[in-house]
């Protein structure tokens, strides 16, 4: 039984896929502040199997307790955090209290559940500015931004762990760029208002909800002069959870990058997105956006040695599976059949509280199918 916290979120709903299909139980937690509940939904239909989801915030180290014992939880894979690097610079006390501290309070429950098997979401934005490429597991950690310097501190955090007690069997995973959608069309990235990121935004100029993409800067040192990083497929993304899992056999710390190794610049990407959808996503061409780096891409070697992972998907996968999603739900997961879950998942939540928490291992979320 693995408990997934942000478990109702982009990447969270593609790995409780990978957990459903090799045949784990999962019981998912989220705060709901950034995702919809139809989205485990769609996860039981595609599956065709059922997960336990609790309505949670990481930070509540009680009501975590109560879940890992009552579901009799074996493993953690945390996923649950603020992920924004423009918002972490304007607010970043609440980014410190829901990562850092939501961390703190998961890692205690869990010390007290005698729960000691970890993995933990985190980002190649730690390595910061690259010193060289690819970018390897060795590299100088220097994240220059609040977001990046709560992934580093917990990192931190995560090994004095291991140096007080090695019990704990802790997988460290550094994102690079997830994009992409399950093949199915079912669920996808939704993101609130704005997309902060690259193909979201081209997703939303290809259906016509935007007019056009800004480019953020075309004069950088790269052979067409726009970034250039590392899109990795969010099920391949997912299926590195499965194999951080499966080969958490030792004890240890281990921290491994998560990408394909191959870098694209922006205009790449918006040609392959043409190519997929058929539409051509209008652009210009604007200033440097602070912050960015010309390019940065993941050496996957250790990956492969220490997990047995490599990603597989091309960008064209990822383009194509991105634009199905994009179509099949111009406006996400809003819409009527969404507020039915969500007043579901309030009733479910009243009732949760009212009752035992031995009996939460047996509730799940209704399939579509069983529903009335
Ligand atoms: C961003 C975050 C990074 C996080 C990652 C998650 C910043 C500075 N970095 O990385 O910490 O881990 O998302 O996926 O926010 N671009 C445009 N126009 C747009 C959007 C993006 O030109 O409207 C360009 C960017 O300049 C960049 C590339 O597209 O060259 C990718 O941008 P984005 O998707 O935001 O990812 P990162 O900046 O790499």
């Amino acid at each position: 039984m693995i408990l997934l916290t942000g478990g109702a979120g982009y990447i969270g709903s593609h790995v409780c896929i990978a957990l459903l299909d090799a045949g784990l139980d999962v019981v998912a937690i989220d705060n709901l502040s950034n995702s919809n509940i139809a989205s485990l939904e769609r996860v039981q239909s595609i599956c065709g199997r059922s997960l336990v989801f609790r309505h949670a915030d990481i930070r509540n180290e009680e009501a975590i307790y109560e879940i890992l014992r009552a579901c009799g939880v074996t493993a953690v894979i945390h996923l649950a955090g603020l992920k924004a690097v423009g918002d972490s610079n304007v607010r970043p006390m609440t980014y410190y209290e829901n990562n850092v501290l939501g961390t703190m309070r998961l890692v205690s429950a869990m010390k007290k559940a005698k729960v000691k098997t970890l993995v933990f979401s985190s980002s190649a934005t730690v390595y910061g500015v690259p010193r060289y490429l690819p970018l390897d597991e060795k590299h100088p950690l220097e994240p220059t931004n609040p977001y990046g310097r709560t992934k580093f501190f917990i990192e931190e955090m995560l090994r004095d762990l291991y140096r007080s007690d090695d019990d704990w069997r802790i997988g460290i995973l550094r994102y690079f760029n997830p994009v992409g959608a399950h093949e199915s069309g079912l669920i996808g990235e939704d993101p609130l208002g704005v997309p902060n990121n690259l193909l979201p935004f081209v997703a939303q100029v290809a259906i016509g909800k935007r007019e056009k993409l800004l480019i953020w800067g075309n004069d950088y040192d790269t052979p067409d002069g726009t970034g250039i990083r590392d899109f990795i497929h969010v099920v391949d993304l997912a299926s590195g959870h499965l194999s951080a899992l499966r080969h958490l056999t030792k004890r240890g710390v281990l921290a491994v990058n998560l990408g394909t190794g191959r870098g694209n610049s922006v205009l790449e990407v918006i040609r392959a997105f043409d190519a997929v959808s058929g539409r051509s996503v209008r652009y210009e061409t604007g200033e440097r956006r602070a912050g960015d780096v010309a390019i940065w891409y993941a050496d996957p070697t250790f990956a492969k040695e220490a997990l047995g992972w490599k990603s597989a998907r091309s960008l064209g996968q990822m383009c194509a599976d991105h634009w199905r999603w994009q179509l099949q739900n111009p406006d996400g997961y809003r819409g009527i059949e969404v507020l039915k879950v969500q007043e579901r998942s309030r009733d479910a939540d009243r009732h949760r509280r009212a009752s035992s928490p031995e009996v939460l291992s047996k509730r799940r979320i209704a399939r579509p199918h069983e529903r009335a």
